[in-house]
């Protein structure tokens, strides 16, 4: 798992490579027919789970921001087990690593069934979802060994921007200097990635020394960094055994609020964003019932966190994702290293679920 959090910058790249250049690389990628259909559907349903299910979430916010099309995020468990609303003007967009999973793979078969056009982002070629799909997108992340996700997770977020800004071109929403602006952005994150691994990997590893007892943890965040905290949340549980939620900040009062107490620790991701003074009244709201605050923040200290995290401030807020899950994925990691456990086979866990 460690050796394939430090190649997530590489992995990165190579799911952009060849694809940035120009309108007409990126149409290559996605095929010719795609533009035309981008074009006509009403909305688009994201089916997934698991980690792919948290990247969706991610996308959902692209897709919102840059195509102005609305976005249904669902689990595959929950539509292939009901009568799904599936319109034929929807596009079903099915995000897995494996192109296996049973519940996503049925949830695409039910699309077909509905006449939708399904869309798939996936890293196997020639796996089980792609020979129904209409679409294919693949993620080119390479093999990932580690049961919890990690480079195909940004992979996935890499191919999901790209697809949010080829939609939002598709259908006018996207002009040519702000799809440069955004393509040359996102360029750059491979880089930033690399950076940030290197600077950051003590102090996270004190932290996790610190913590790694804890019986839970909460993770809080806002807007692209929500899904980012759930995600955070998946990878406690899944290597470190610790029972961790993530949350939306702004929903802690009505519920998580109360469970903070002096031996629970929650971590806040704070960018320096519109969201980051409502965030901040939440971490206030942490310390008053004197919670330990880890703060993802761009500041060096700040005087309601026990710990900081050092995030960048230069980045634009989209891009963030990218960068956020970096500390979290790291600290899980530390946590369950410190804590003696098999990291890369946690009990209980497949790697690809073929079943019901
Ligand atoms: C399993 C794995 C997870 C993964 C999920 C979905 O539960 O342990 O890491 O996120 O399946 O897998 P998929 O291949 O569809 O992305």
């Amino acid at each position: 798992m460690s050796k394939e959090i430090f190649e997530q910058p590489e992995v990165l790249a190579n799911t952009l490579e060849g694809r940035l250049a120009s309108l007409s690389i990126l149409r290559a990628s996605f095929g010719e027919n795609a533009l035309q259909m981008f074009g006509q559907i009403k909305q688009i349903q994201i089916v997934a789970c698991g980690t792919s299910y948290h990247a969706g979430l991610v996308a959902k916010c692209w897709i919102e921001k840059f195509a102005n099309l609305p976005v249904d995020v669902q689990f595959a468990s929950e539509i292939s087990s009901k009568e799904a609303y599936i319109s034929k003007f929807d596009l079903v967009l099915a995000v897995t690593q494996s192109g296996e999973t049973y519940d996503t793979l049925q949830s695409v078969k039910l699309a077909k069934k509905a006449g939708a056009r399904v869309f798939t982002i996936t890293n196997v070629k020639d796996s089980a979802i792609t020979k129904i799909s209409d679409y294919v997108f693949y993620t080119k992340c390479g093999f990932e060994i580690g049961v919890a996700s990690t480079k195909c997770f940004t992979s996935q977020l890499g191919a999901l921007l790209l697809l949010s800004i080829y939609l939002s071109t598709a259908r006018n929403m996207l002009n040519k200097e702000k799809r440069k602006e955004v393509l040359n952005n996102l360029r750059k994150i491979p880089d930033y990635m690399e950076n940030y691994l290197t600077n950051n990997l003590e102090k996270i590893k004190r932290i996790a020394k610190k913590y790694y007892r804890t019986k839970s943890m909460l993770f809080l965040g806002k807007g692209y960094n929500f899904p980012i905290a759930l995600e955070a949340a998946l990878k406690l549980k899944e290597i470190s055994y610790i029972y961790a939620e993530g949350y939306a900040s702004g929903e802690m009062k009505h519920g998580p609020i109360a469970l903070i107490d002096k031996k629970m620790p929650t971590v806040v991701i704070a960018p320096n964003d519109n969201n980051n003074k409502k965030i901040m009244s939440n971490a206030q709201e942490i310390n008053a019932r004197e919670g330990k605050i880890i703060l993802l923040t761009p500041e060096s200290s700040n005087e309601l966190a026990n710990h900081t995290i050092s995030i960048p401030d230069h980045i634009e807020d989209y891009l963030l994702p990218f960068i956020t899950i970096l500390p979290l994925q790291l600290l899980s990691y530390y946590i369950a290293l410190f804590k003696g456990n098999d990291i890369d086979q946690p009990r209980n866990l497949a790697k690809t679920v073929t079943v019901e």
